[in-house]
């Protein structure tokens, strides 16, 4: 089975994906991850991101990104060296969207998030997820939330115990640039799938947000099973 999680910046996907697939027992896909290995090991690379759409397979693969099966998700090597402690910094998150913009590096990693989900059951949270990467996944979910409030998330996940008003509107202007940009391309831009749910998590505690998704992949496999 195949839980798809996509939905605009901050809005607690891959929190969410994570706590799903542990109550599950599925394993975790976090697909803006991926992105964002590239991104990192790009720029370690010393490649300037205005020649990224240059991009070509033998390039990408020279960068030597590859997620590596662990427990319950995936870990993201780079030339071996497990990178999961720089995809958050914020020089990746500032260029992660014109890497993702590339068609290469789309058509790149299609193939190797379509390889990660054969034989088990996944819940991949991203962008395209419902959309191009598996628009066959037996449960689609859309998470939105308030401007406002994924802004206040993100920086209390990054530290922030009472983040002040002028913190929240900067780090909701950066989350509304990269949606827009995400939004806006030509290939695969973030979009709901008609058959999606969508769950606006702005009320909702996470506890809560998890548990509707439990909740319907739990009738989903019912039904499956009839
Ligand atoms: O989810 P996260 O914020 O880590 O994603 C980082 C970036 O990766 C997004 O802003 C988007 O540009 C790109 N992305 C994408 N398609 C996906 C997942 C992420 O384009 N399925």
């Amino acid at each position: 089975m195949i839980i798809a999680i996509d939905g605009p910046a901050g809005a607690g996907k891959s929190s969410t994906a994570r706590a799903v697939a542990k109550r599950l027992g599925f394993r975790h896909l976090d697909s803006g991850a991926f992105y964002r290995a590239l991104t990192y090991a790009a720029l370690r690379h010393g490649m300037q991101p205005d020649t990224w759409d240059g991009l070509d397979p033998a390039r990408l693969d020279a960068l030597r990104v590859e997620g590596q099966p662990s427990a319950d998700g995936f870990r993201l090597l780079c030339a071996g060296m497990d990178v999961s402690g720089h995809l958050r910094e914020a020089e990746v998150t500032a260029n992660v969207s014109r890497m993702a913009g590339v068609a290469a590096v789309r058509d790149w990693l299609l193939d190797r998030l379509r390889a990660a989900s054969r034989g088990v059951d996944l819940v991949a949270d991203g962008r395209d997820i419902g959309t191009v990467v598996f628009p066959d996944a037996e449960l689609k979910v859309f998470l939105v939330a308030d401007p406002v409030e994924r802004a206040r998330r993100r920086l209390v996940e990054h530290g922030r115990t009472q983040p002040d008003a002028v913190d929240v509107r900067a780090e909701r202007e950066r989350l509304e640039a990269r949606d827009r940009l995400d939004s806006e391309r030509a290939i695969a831009p973030l979009r709901r799938a008609p058959d999606a749910v969508e769950i606006d998590t702005t009320g909702l505690t996470f506890e809560e947000q998890v548990d509707r998704i439990v909740r319907l992949a739990r009738d989903r496999a019912e039904e499956l099973s009839r």
